[in-house]
């Protein structure tokens, strides 16, 4: 039988000590992260992505903390051992060391995450820094950062030449030095993951970074089939549910259009005694005319 108790930073490690694969997925709702809670996920994320997945934003950018926090709050509901990463929205830590403690604290006050997850290497180190400093777990996220995809070419993979690979690699252990529990690489070249996850003193997870990350995340609805814009090559469908659910909907427009619903089953009875009372009661007064009652 599995525990069923929070999951913790040192769980985490120790998970990367005996070699067993973290597996960390997105979340924006409660039933859904009871599911992956119930299922055995390690990690869940309240990504910015919810801007594009739940909202239809074309980008993560229009994601605002008070959105982030209040979906926050539902999934740490739901998360009985999860350990929960609340994702930062531009503009909610860039602007000062001062913001981004005062909005990371947000997440986990109000969101009732375990952690907040922030985009940079570098130039972001000395927010992670003060974030940490303030007592709150810090994610660092490199490679494909899709708040600053204006800035690195678009939503493309990163770190495919020599300068660029090195570049990621300072990143990571700039992050770590300042104080990150845990390093998110996303869409860089398997060979330079790999290099970085062996270096690394913390758990280094990977959303299309190849096999030799620590733990592999996912966008839940890339993986349910329920995002239609666009799927990037390292996504692994597990199920398909927009057919499921069109052919629900489909269902239920067609039996409210046919009156084959409600059924018999789905309706509430008067007693007999209180129907004949009703039927005196208004026969008896002038409003029961053209009333039908039978
Ligand atoms: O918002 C998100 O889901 C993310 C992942 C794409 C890494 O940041």
């Amino acid at each position: 039988m599995e525990e069923r108790r929070k999951l913790t930073i040192p769980d985490l490690l120790a998970m990367v000590e005996r070699g067993e694969k973290i597996a960390f997925l997105t979340a924006y709702d409660y039933p859904s992260a009871l599911l992956e809670d119930r299922a055995g996920m390690d990690m869940i994320l309240v990504g910015d992505s919810g801007a594009m997945c739940l909202l239809g934003h074309k980008t993560t950018l229009p994601a605002t903390m008070d959105f982030m926090v209040a979906i926050t709050a539902a999934v740490s509901r739901a998360a009985s051992r999860a350990f929960v990463v609340g994702d930062m929205p531009y503009m909610s830590y860039q602007p000062s060391n001062e913001l981004a403690i005062k909005n990371a604290g947000r997440f986990i006050a109000e969101g009732g995450a375990d952690a907040v997850k922030l985009e940079g290497g570098v130039r972001m180190a000395d927010r992670v820094e003060a974030i940490v400093k303030a007592g709150i777990p810090v994610m660092g996220h490199i490679g494909l950062t899709p708040q600053a995809a204006s800035m690195i070419g678009g939503l493309k993979s990163q770190g495919r030449s020599a300068q660029t690979a090195k570049q990621l690699i300072d990143d990571a252990a700039c992050l770590e030095e300042a104080g990150a529990f845990a390093i998110l690489l996303e869409a860089i070249p398997a060979r330079v993951a790999e290099l970085i996850a062996k270096r690394a003193k913390v758990p280094i997870l990977g959303i299309g970074s190849g096999p030799a990350c620590h733990g592999q995340l996912l966008i839940v609805h890339d993986i349910l089939g329920l995002f239609e814009a666009f799927t990037p090559k390292f996504v692994k469908r597990y199920a398909d549910l927009a057919p499921i659910m069109l052919q629900a909907f489909q269902g239920y427009i067609r039996d409210v259009k046919e009156g084959a619903f409600p059924g018999p089953e789905h309706v509430y009875h008067i007693p007999k005694e209180e129907w004949e009372e009703l039927r005196a009661m208004i026969q008896s007064s002038t409003m029961g005319e053209g009333h039908g009652l039978a």
